[in-house]
C-alpha cells in the first residue's frame, strides 16, 4: 500500500534573521512542504521572537502554507490576527487556550486550518476533546522556547498512543500528527514510524549548507 510522503516544515527560527526572505526561498526550492513560524511572547515561553508583521511579510513572498505556531499565553485573544495576517495553519497551545473549541471553530471560520499543540509534560487527553475539530495535533518533542534542543525520547510513545487513539476514533486520516523539536533523520524516523505525518525541523534543515539533503531525507522516511 502506498503511503503519502511526510510533510516537512522547516522552522525559520533557525534561519538567518537578517535574510529571512532569501532563507525561505532557499528551503522552498529545496522541497519544503510548509514554512513553520514560531511566535514566542516571552511569557508562555522564556524567549521572544516575531509576530504579525513577519507573517504578513512572508505571505507576500511565498505560496507555501504558513504553519504558524503561537507560543503565547493568550491565544484566544491573538490567534485570529495571525490568520488575518496569512497563517494557513494556526497551531495554539492547549495548556493556555481558555475556549479551545471556540477558537478552533473561529480559526476554521476565517479560512485557516486549526491545530492544537501539547508540551512534552501535558497529558494527551487534553487534546482529545478538540481532536474532531482540528486538522493538526502537534506534540512538542522539546520544551518550547528555543531551537537546537535535544529530542525528548518519550515523544515516540506519545505519538504512538495518539496515533492509536485517532485510529480508534476514525480520525487518523483527518488529523495530522505534527512533531516539533530536535528532529533529524534518526528522531524523525522514530516518530514517523509511530504515526507522525508532519515534521518540523529548524536546525537540521537551516543548519545545513545544502537544504535539499535534510529535506529529502525527512520526506522519504517511512
Ligand atoms: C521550539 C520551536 C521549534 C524549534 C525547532 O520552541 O517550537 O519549532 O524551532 O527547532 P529545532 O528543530 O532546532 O529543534
Ligand atoms: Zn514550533
Amino acid at each position: 500500500m502506498s503511503k503519502s510522503s511526510v510533510l516537512v516544515a522547516p522552522s525559520i527560527l533557525a534561519a538567518d534573521p537578517l535574510r529571512f526572505g532569501e532563507e525561505v526561498k532557499a528551503v522552498e526550492k529545496a522541497g519544503a512542504s510548509w514554512h513553520h513560524v514560531d511566535v514566542m511572547d516571552g511569557h508562555f515561553v522564556p524567549n521572544l521572537t516575531y509576530g504579525i508583521p513577519l507573517v504578513k511579510a512572508l505571505k507576500k513572498i511565498t505560496t507555501l502554507p504558513l504553519d504558524v505556531h503561537i507560543m503565547v499565553s493568550n491565544p484566544d485573544d491573538v490567534a485570529l490576527s495571525y490568520v488575518e495576517a496569512g497563517a494557513d495553519i494556526l497551531v495554539f497551545h492547549a495548556e493556555v487556550a481558555k475556549h479551545g473549541h471556540r477558537l478552533a471553530e473561529a480559526i476554521r471560520g476565517r479560512g485557516a486550518r486549526p491545530g492544537v499543540a501539547l508540551n512534552p509534560g501535558t497529558p494527551l487527553e487534553l487534546a482529545y476533546a478538540l481532536a474532531p475539530h482540528v486538522d493538526v495535533i502537534m506534540l512538542m518533542s522539546v520544551n518550547p522556547g528555543f531551537g537546537g534542543q535535544s529530542f525528548i525520547e518519550d515523544t515516540v510513545s506519545r505519538v504512538k498512543a495518539l496515533h492509536e487513539w485517532l485510529q480508534i476514533h476514525n480520525l487518523s486520516e483527518k488529523v495530522l500528527i505534527e512533531v516539533d523539536g530536535g528532529i533529524n533523520e534518526t528522531t524523525g524516523a522514530q516518530v514517523v514510524k509511530a504515526g507522525a505525518k508532519v515534521l518540523v525541523a529548524g536546525t537540521f534543515v537551516y543548519g545545513a549548507q545544502d537544504r535539499s539533503k535534510p529535506i529529502s531525507a525527512l520526506k522519504n522516511l517511512k
